[in-house]
């Protein structure tokens, strides 16, 4: 827990709270061999990592203000869920809402199917359902998402507060220069509360819901203090419904480290990093400045808008509503510091982990992102020209194979497409190529772009989606079914 004694906020002592908020793994059992056949390790057995989460309405402290917020058991973020490769995973879901919910384990590389990564599931107000999956001894090292995922009310839980962290440790956390480097999770999120007698703010649905309030681990403008140790490692997560996040801080680089996927082969300095919303990073941050406080900013960024569409916008919302707000720099944390240390006492890594580039694809395929009226349903949002159904296969891939995606963006605002189970290699933006390898389960589909992505469909059977990660597209239709097949 020592990483945590670091974070206060606002001078309360909050460490009874956030100790209570990671669950770590317990009792855990030398894990096999590596490449040992992992799900028969231990049959019915005790597993390594189990929690309770319960989905339920309460009120919430968020800054000066009180909100009804959809939490896991009472807490914003959800409590951080800690596994390591080989891992039997046990996760009882017990809903306390008054609406149908379920779990997906965003970005975790477990079977689509049956109780773990099982998005068609639905868990009924009153239920309990225990997921239970193993986490295969290969899986790499990386910060994860979990949120609900059952359509139709994913873009509602989602920005109404649920969600949270899931880290799986491995290789990359024994790199020497990153072991002692101080570990910190920045949950980000944006919630339309009222605060201090102003209205609760968002944006319309065809947007994408972006609050007034923006939190960075459930807290306003939270105040970070760097003990003497000269690194720190971020952990980021976009755990918002639709906004981005343009970061920056000041007077300091970033060195990314991790994309969606895992580690990255070799730091890549950074002066600043855009997150769509489920895309996450890691960087470190060298404390060589001055003592201080430096600010980490959200930086303006223009992510398009339904008001380019001009008048027409159907019948999902009024065009005011439907604008984005004109964006100013925001604060959203301070870090503070009082002992600079020299990088040469505190290098950074040189190297990583390898990565292998997935080689040129047997297989390619087409994918159009865009809205556009739907006979009966009004403004939807599309790939290829269809909205969301569950009941039609929209993709069959064959498992072991590589597949290259070309997903062009045709519409007025960005896309950030995601694709489930298994992570994808971004090849090229525009017929620019990718400055470095990294594993993503998010793209950024820019307006106007067009980006190529390969993907290796390597392990599990089934049925799941892709889809925009702005929630409220997604559940405006802009999701497609795919199935994994042998
Ligand atoms: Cu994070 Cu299909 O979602
Ligand atoms: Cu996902
Ligand atoms: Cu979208």
């Amino acid at each position: 827990m020592k990483r945590r004694q670091f974070l206060t906020i606002g001078g309360s002592s909050l460490g009874a709270v956030l100790l209570s908020q990671c669950v770590s793994r317990s009792g855990r059992q030398p894990s096999p061999h590596p490449g040992a056949l992992v799900q028969s390790a231990l049959p019915g057995g005790k597993p390594d990592l189990e929690a309770h989460l319960d989905a339920i309405a309460t009120e919430i402290d968020l800054g000066d203000t009180r909100a009804r917020l959809l939490t896991y058991n009472g807490q914003i973020p959800g409590p951080r869920l800690e596994a390591r490769p080989g891992d039997r995973v046990r996760i009882h879901l017990t809903n306390r809402l008054d609406t149908p919910t379920n779990l997906h384990y965003h970005g975790l590389r477990i079977p689509p199917t049956d109780r773990a990564d099982n998005i068609f599931l639905r868990v009924e107000p009153g239920e309990t359902f225990t997921y239970d999956f193993t986490l295969p001894s290969t899986h790499p090292a990386g910060t994860f998402y979990y949120h609900p995922h059952l359509h139709g009310f994913v873009g509602e839980q989602v920005f109404g507060g649920l969600g949270g962290i899931f880290v799986v440790r491995g290789d990359l956390d024994a790199i020497p220069e990153i072991e002692t480097a101080q570990e910190e999770f920045l949950f980000l999120k944006d919630f339309g509360v009222s605060t201090a007698g102003n209205p609760a703010i968002t944006t319309g649905l065809m947007a994408g819901r972006e609050g007034n309030l923006i939190t960075v681990n459930g807290q306003v403008q939270p105040q970070i203090s760097m003990a003497a140790k000269g690194l720190l490692r971020l952990r980021l997560v976009n755990a918002s419904n639709a906004r981005f996040y343009r970061l920056a801080l000041e007077g300091h680089s970033f060195h990314l480290i991790a994309t969606d996927g895992g580690a990255i082969e070799a730091p890549v300095a950074l002066s600043e990093l855009l997150l769509s919303p489920g895309e996450r990073a890691e960087v470190l941050v060298q404390a060589n400045q001055e003592p201080g406080s430096y600010r980490l900013w959200r930086l303006p960024y223009n992510r398009g808008g339904m008001g380019m569409m001009g008048g027409g916008m159907g019948m999902m919302g009024n065009s005011s509503s439907a604008r984005l707000p004109t964006e100013e720099p925001i604060a959203l944390a301070t870090f503070t510091y009082t002992t600079a240390v020299s990088p040469t006492v505190l290098p950074l890594p040189q190297y990583l982990r390898p990565i292998e580039a997935l080689p040129t694809a047997s297989v390619q395929r087409q994918f159009k992102l865009n809205h556009g009226m739907v006979p009966g349903q009004g403004m939807a949002f599309l790939i290829n020209g269809r909205s969301f159904a569950a009941d039609r296969l929209d993709t069959a891939v064959r498992l072991e194979t590589v597949e290259e995606w070309e997903v062009r963006n045709t519409g007025v605002m960005d896309h950030p497409f995601h694709l489930h189970t298994n992570p994808v290699q971004v090849i090229s933006r525009n017929g620019r190529s990718e400055p470095y390898l990294a594993w993503k389960d998010t793209v950024l589909i820019q307006t106007g772009e067009t980006v190529r992505f390969r993907v290796k469909f390597a392990d599990y059977p089934g049925r799941t989606v892709y889809h925009c990660h702005i929630l409220d597209h997604e559940e405006l239709g802009m999701m497609g079914t795919i199935e994994m097949q042998t």
